[in-house]
């Protein structure tokens, strides 16, 4: 909502409400008007504009600010009181317990009716990977059969750190060289990292439009998001140190590599002024690496240039198959124990026959095959795209496995995801990516590396080509 909102207890009923009723301005005119008001509170509960223990307005303070009837507001009150987010005291008004709400539900929901070619979330489908693993399954099912009798440190054994030091080397990854931990999956990282150096109440900021997963988590244990606005090269740095004024803000998702749904790849010099901004106001970064494996060329991270402040992370998921839980981490070394503690608090261990599965691709070499078979693909459908989108279309790098395409506005973007939903073809509109309701760009995100052969990707282009001409 609002990305300056700072936490203003001098601020007079009045000023208050005013505030308020402004905000409802960048709710979505879509909803019932009880419910964009609920929402509104519920975002300046989350931002930490109310604090736990303060009391809200009067209802007819709401009513009038607001310009609906007490019915309307009471109706908005007592959503937030179902969730716990405040309680009602008799005759002394309604006082904010604290919790934040994210009326944005999680992308992977199951849709009613599954598309019968799903692209809105990553599927390993390629035939020759699926032979590979089954070759590959007596071999490490034996070898996690032994080892499924123990429990082992939480942030990864000797076995799963040397598996993952193997990884980086194989990739050349220097930032994952040390403080190193083996988790399930870059979700997992993510959720660790952020328990690790945020508390309830902290904010983190993220690109206006981000990785659904990252709210989930950031719901999870209580954090605020606000949104930093971006340009094509990523986030602005003047818009990330005006952010900066608000003193909750402890942290900064960022993807510099494929971004997640937009695919900006940032360039050196904006890497370079986010690091500086971050350093110079010891803002911790929590960098996402997820699909930096398909590159082919040395792209670099911000955990290189501030090691002490950065929280690096990338998976298997993405260039392997996303079943196979294994995740790498590291860490800046100040926040080993609370790694540690994160780790052994959220699912203790990785599970043996992911990690089992990730120790035997990486050193029988099957991982690198199937990471090859991976960029060959995605270069190939890019090609694809590219006949039948048009090139304007596709700005995004070849060995990505997301394409974005660009829409003027968040409705329109849905409209295409609804008209595809219909035609057979799953994508994910922008709206499910945002922070606030007014983030841009908008926009549809399409998993090229979900169709099950070329024949199928070339049938979804097809429609996806037909239906956005008809739209633009
Ligand atoms: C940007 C990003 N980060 C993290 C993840 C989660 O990856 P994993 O399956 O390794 O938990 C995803 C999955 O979609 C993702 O797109």
């Amino acid at each position: 909502m609002d990305s300056n909102s700072q936490n203003i207890p001098t601020q007079s009923e009045e000023e208050v409400l005013k505030h308020l009723r402004s905000c409802l301005d960048e709710t979505s005119e879509d909803q019932a008007i009880y419910f964009r008001i609920a929402a509104v509170l519920s975002s300046k509960i989350s931002e930490g504009y109310f604090e736990a223990g303060e009391w809200l307005p009067s209802h007819r303070s709401l009513a009038r600010s607001f310009d609906v009837n007490l019915t309307t507001i009471t109706k908005s009150l007592n959503y937030l009181k179902d969730r716990g987010v405040i309680s009602a005291q008799a005759g002394k008004g309604t006082v904010v317990r604290g919790r934040a709400l994210d009326h944005t539900p999680p992308s992977y929901d199951v849709p009613d009716v599954t598309p019968e070619i799903d692209l809105s979330v990553h599927t390993q489908t390629l035939d020759a990977v699926k032979s590979i693993l089954q070759d590959g399954a007596s071999e490490f099912f034996a070898s996690a059969t032994s080892e499924i009798y123990s429990y082992y440190p939480a942030a990864g054994d000797t076995h799963s750190l040397d598996t993952a030091r193997k990884w980086t080397r194989l990739l050349g990854f220097e930032e994952t060289e040390s403080s190193l931990a083996v988790t399930a999956g870059a979700q997992h990282a993510l959720l660790i990292a952020l328990s690790a150096c945020m508390q309830r109440g902290d904010v983190i900021l993220a690109p206006t439009v981000v990785y659904q997963g990252l709210k989930s988590s950031a719901k999870m244990l209580g954090l605020g998001i606000l949104p930093v606005q971006i340009d094509e090269d990523g986030i602005i740095p003047d818009e990330l140190e005006k952010s900066l004024r608000n003193p909750r803000v402890k942290a900064l998702f960022v993807m510099p590599n494929f971004d997640n749904p937009t695919t900006i790849t940032m360039s050196k010099e904006r890497r370079a002024a986010i690091a500086r901004i971050a350093k110079a106001h010891s803002l911790i970064l929590i960098e996402d690496d997820v699909y930096r494996p398909l590159a082919t060329d040395d792209l670099t991270s911000l955990r290189r240039l501030y090691p002490e402040g950065t929280f690096y992370f990338y998976s298997l998921s993405k260039v392997i198959t996303p079943g196979c839980r294994f995740g790498i981490l590291a860490y800046p070394p100040a926040f080993a124990n609370a790694v540690a503690t994160a780790s052994r608090g959220s699912v203790w261990m990785p599970e043996r026959y992911s990690l089992a599965i990730a120790r035997w691709l990486i050193q029988s070499g099957a991982g690198r095959e199937i990471l090859k078979i991976t960029r060959k693909t995605n270069v190939t459908r890019h090609e694809i795209a590219r006949q039948i989108l048009g090139p304007q279309l596709l700005q995004t790098r070849e060995e990505g496995n997301i394409i974005w395409l660009p829409m003027a506005t968040e409705a329109q973007a849905k409209q295409m995801k609804d008209r595809l939903a219909a035609r057979g073809v799953g994508v994910s509109a922008s709206d499910v990516f945002k922070i606030g309701e007014n983030g841009q760009p908008d926009g549809i995100r399409i998993y090229k590396s979900s169709a099950k052969n070329e024949d199928e990707w070339r049938i979804a282009l097809r429609t996806i080509a037909s239906q956005f001409h008809q739209m633009n």
